[in-house]
């Protein structure tokens, strides 16, 4: 079952995720349970503290629509400077101009703990970079200026509370709880017009 995707600026979101050392069923789990919220919010990529668990653990999208899982991932190395429009589905429908390396080289263990090496290129590097960032406690909006985050957590903060009264008061809230279930909806819109949220 899909469970829901935590909203920026929520502290789980801010702390440095523990690295991964029991490569048994409960990552098997866990991993199962993040792709869930992952397809119901149609991204590209997610860690695990989006869904409230502080391990160093995200899926990751390719090009070709298909996902692979990094655990314990460190970024080797980052050359070319460059800014790509990104959003994330802890800041739903916020997307902004984002500083990042268009080539990285990565580390990471896959589900079994097998050490692998990737270099990658333009947007699996994004991404790959987007979730190492969340698995160290940040957000593509903490690249951002102070004045634009500044305004992101307002926006967010009202969200969270419009959530928060909405699972208070379920029959209040009835012509927002299928945006709430469904959070993809406000997504198709975006990723028509080459957005992607991860
Ligand atoms: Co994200």
């Amino acid at each position: 079952m899909a469970k829901p995707i935590v909203i920026w600026p929520d502290k789980v979101l801010q702390r440095p995720t523990a690295k991964v050392t029991d490569f048994g069923p409960a990552l098997e789990k866990l991993l199962s349970e993040m792709m869930d919220s992952l397809r119901e919010a149609e991204g590209i990529g997610i860690a695990a503290n989006q869904i409230g668990v502080t391990l160093r653990v995200a899926w990751v999208g390719r090009p070709d629509g298909s996902f692979f899982e990094i655990v314990n991932p460190e970024l080797l190395e980052a050359t070319e400077a460059v800014t790509y429009e990104e959003g994330c589905l802890s800041v739903p429908g916020e997307f902004d101009d984002t500083p990042r390396f268009r080539k990285v080289k990565v580390r990471f263990q896959d589900r079994t703990g097998t050490w692998q090496t990737l270099e990658a290129e333009d947007r699996l590097a994004h991404v790959l970079q987007h979730e190492i960032d969340h698995l160290d406690g940040a957000v593509f909006v903490t690249r951002l200026s102070s004045l634009k985050r500044d305004l992101i957590r307002k926006k967010m903060v009202k969200l969270q509370k419009t959530r928060a009264d909405e699972h208070a008061h379920p029959h209040r809230g009835h012509d927002h709880r299928h945006d709430h279930d469904h959070p993809a909806h406000g997504h198709h819109h975006h990723e028509d017009h080459g957005r992607e949220d991860d």
